[in-house]
């Protein structure tokens, strides 16, 4: 199964609850929720209190990619805010593996993420400790990038090590993903799909994410 994971922060921020009504109607699967913190990445978006606030608003499956310094100091916020998954970034933090501790210990997924410039091999100590492995296809920051094809070699290098090693690990592409580039990554072995500006730019989004599914159907992971 192919989940499509709009991200919230190509959303109009004054109309948040529309927005998500409107994607979740038009068949999404997660709501990715990006965290930024001005000093990981130079941008800011928002935090747990806004999480929280939605989080009585949607049934969704919340998505969390947290794009700040050291996260293990957040963990607990953003658990009550209401995470299903928390992914953090492998260049973020000291120890990695406290990170993964942290979140495991509790009742939510984990998720561990590289940007561009990571190589892969600098993942796959973590793959058995993970449920998902966050491939970044632009360097990240900014929602509205174009995406960057030659990071899809690490979802190959990644899905064809889960496979060998009987991994049971999601791999997510966020990045510059449109309706013409998804089925380069589903063909790489990706499974979750985030997509903001395609998808909350679209004027019928129903039929942006059917498409999707679709390129994706016709672009499967074949080994
Ligand atoms: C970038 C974020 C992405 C971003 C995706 O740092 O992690 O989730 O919102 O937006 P698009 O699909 O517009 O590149
Ligand atoms: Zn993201």
């Amino acid at each position: 199964m192919i989940y499509i994971a709009p991200s919230l922060l190509s959303a109009d921020f004054a109309n948040l609850e529309e927005s998500i009504n409107r994607v979740t109607e038009a068949g999404a699967n997660y709501l990715h929720l990006d965290v930024m913190d001005g000093l990981f990445v130079p941008n800011i978006s928002f935090g747990a209190p806004i999480i929280s606030s939605i989080r009585k608003k949607s049934k969704l499956f919340f998505d969390v990619h947290l794009m700040i310094k050291e996260p293990i100091r957040y963990i607990e916020d953003f658990t009550k805010a209401g995470a299903d998954i928390i992914t953090f970034h492998l260049e973020s933090c000291k120890d990695p593996d406290a990170v993964i501790r942290e979140i495991r210990a509790r009742d939510i997924r984990c998720g561990l993420a590289i940007s561009p410039a990571t190589p892969v091999e600098e993942i796959l100590p973590y793959l058995p400790k993970i449920q998902m492995a966050l491939v970044m296809t632009v360097v990240p920051g900014f929602g509205g990038q174009a995406f960057m094809p030659n990071c899809l070699e690490k979802v190959r290098v990644i899905r064809r090590i889960a496979e060998r090693d009987n991994l049971k690990l999601d791999i997510e592409v966020d990045g510059g993903i449109t309706e013409e580039n998804v089925g380069l990554a589903t063909a790489a072995g990706a499974n979750v799909i985030v997509s903001g500006s395609t998808i909350f730019r679209s004027k019928r989004p129903k039929l942006t994410i059917a498409n999707m599914q679709k390129a994706a159907k016709a672009n499967p992971y074949k080994g």
